[in-house]
């Protein structure tokens, strides 16, 4: 084997996270099964890969041989136990739910051979919990990636509980052999950068609800009096308001501080249906193609 012991790659999930992993680990040379439950799924995540490989070829950060050498390393699955078997590593990125993702792990441990290290994308669920649904505690750990994932530099890379010195040295060598920077996180809800961006975006949402002004005032005075890429709000919609509001939530629950207390009108716009970008309308409107 070579990368720091990882050849074959598992990934669980083909929606955004999961199509952008996939991506990035098969253009650093690793070969992937990416699963997700229909085909309709991962064929959907082979089209964003396509599209986002395209655009990197497009602006010369990738070459045409790379892309299609990237694209031949990659194979689909509908079936969980087949992105296991024969994986050094598999990195689950199902949607945000404690039991689904313990279900996910109880069934990858018994699928994964003994060696192979189970890591989450998970952006907020304790890792340590997770492993525990398992029978290898030692060789689960956090791999949190960012949105968009081909162009994001940062893993987060969350210690659990029983999580050992080997895995995580294994897991930030391949963070870094799939071109990102690992950081070193305890695992506390929400690690390093769900407790300190999601307070920031609730904050926004409170500012906006109390009228201290208009939601394009409150994203310019970040972008441009702080230089972040996109306005709070702007970027809420992006990451999606039910995913802010869940994060908020195991923040507020998880460390008990009333400082995290999700403010009521990004409830209110969970409730409505109003989830960002994906679903058309979040605190800005969207076109289908947006
Ligand atoms: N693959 C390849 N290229 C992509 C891409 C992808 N997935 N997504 C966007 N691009 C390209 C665009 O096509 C565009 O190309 P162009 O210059 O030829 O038009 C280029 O990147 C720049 O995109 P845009 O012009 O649309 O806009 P920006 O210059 O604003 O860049 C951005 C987009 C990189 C997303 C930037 O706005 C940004 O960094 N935003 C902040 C993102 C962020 O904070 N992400 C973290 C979210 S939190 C998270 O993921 C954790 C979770 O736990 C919540």
């Amino acid at each position: 084997m070579t990368k720091g012991n990882i050849m074959k790659v598992g990934i669980i999930g083909a929606g955004t996270m999961g199509n952008g992993i996939a991506q990035v680990f098969a253009v650093a040379g690793y070969n992937v099964v990416m699963q997700d439950i229909g085909t309709v799924q991962t064929e959907r995540g082979i089209s964003m890969i396509g599209k986002s490989l395209g655009k990197l070829v497009e602006k010369g950060k990738l070459s045409s041989d790379e892309r299609d050498a990237a694209l031949a390393r990659l194979q689909t699955t509908t079936v969980l136990e087949q992105a296991a078997t024969d994986a050094d590593l598999v990195v689950e990125a199902v949607f945000e739910d404690l039991q689904v993702k313990r279900d996910t792990f109880q069934r990858l441990d018994a699928a994964a051979p003994p060696h192979a290290i189970l890591a989450s994308n998970t952006s907020s669920i304790s890792i340590t919990e997770i492993a525990a649904a398992t029978k290898r505690p030692a060789q689960v750990i956090g791999m949190h990636f960012f949105n968009p994932v081909p162009l994001m530099s940062l893993v987060e890379i969350i210690r659990g509980i029983a999580t050992s010195d080997e895995t995580y040295k294994v897991i930030e060598e391949t963070a870094k052999a799939v071109g990102k920077v690992p950081v070193e996180v305890n695992d506390y809800p929400g690690f390093i950068s769900n407790r300190v961006l999601m307070p920031m975006i609730n904050e926004a949402v409170f500012c906006l609800m109390e009228g201290v002004a208009s939601k394009e005032a409150i994203d310019t005075v970040m972008k441009l009096g702080m230089n972040h890429p996109m306005g709070p709000l702007t970027l809420a919609d992006y990451i999606g308001l039910d995913v802010c509001l869940n994060i908020l939530e195991v923040l507020h629950s998880g460390l008990g501080d009333p400082k995290y207390r999700p403010c009521p009108l990004l409830r209110k716009m969970v409730q409505a249906g109003y989830l960002g970008r994906k679903s058309g309308r979040g605190f800005y409107e969207y076109s289908a193609n947006a």
